[in-house]
């Protein structure tokens, strides 16, 4: 039988400011789910769809910037919640922009039903997608929205699927 090689998906996912408080922090926005059970729940549906992740998290700017760029050359895509800094690093979009790595920026709350400083977004436009709104479950729907994303890049480059 031929033997069938099935390369994972490599994932870096990044949880920006004050994400380590979930669970404690503004409850009745961000509800009772905390950043270990989000990351439990990715690893989870990573492992059914053949993506491998690596997730940091950091309140610092400088640091997920170094990250983003860490992972050029690894990572085939990037999923993000940015926290604050979605509303304010022009930096954090140049690094996206300059990695050149699909992303896909998620939210739990819907930043647009919110203050009117968080409607804007500077990473969306360097962004395949947002999700926002859905709790905890953003994050999922935002990785199955950046794999499907890679596997059409994938079934559609000169080599083919796999
Ligand atoms: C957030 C929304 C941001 O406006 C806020 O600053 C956060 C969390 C969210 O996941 O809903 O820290 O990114």
């Amino acid at each position: 039988m031929a033997e069938v090689s099935v390369s994972l998906f490599r994932i870096l996912v990044l949880h920006g400011p004050n994400l380590n408080l979930l669970g404690r922090r503004e409850v009745h926005i961000y509800g009772r789910v905390t950043l270990d059970e989000i990351n439990a729940a990715l690893q989870e549906y990573a492992a059914a769809h053949c993506a491998e992740l690596r997730i940091r998290q950091s309140n610092h700017e400088g640091v997920l910037i170094d990250a983003i760029h860490e992972a050029m050359g690894w990572a085939e895509g990037l999923l993000i919640n940015p926290g604050a800094y979605t509303h304010t690093s022009i930096a954090l979009r140049d690094a996206i922009a300059g990695a050149g790595i699909p992303t896909v920026e998620v939210h739990l709350s819907n930043i647009y039903a919110r203050e009117t400083f968080r409607h804007r977004s500077w990473l969306t436009p360097v962004c395949v997608g947002q999700v926002c709104g859905f709790g905890w479950r953003s994050y999922l729907l935002g990785l199955e929205g950046l794999l499907g994303v890679l596997r059409d890049r994938r079934a559609s480059s000169p080599q083919g699927g796999g």
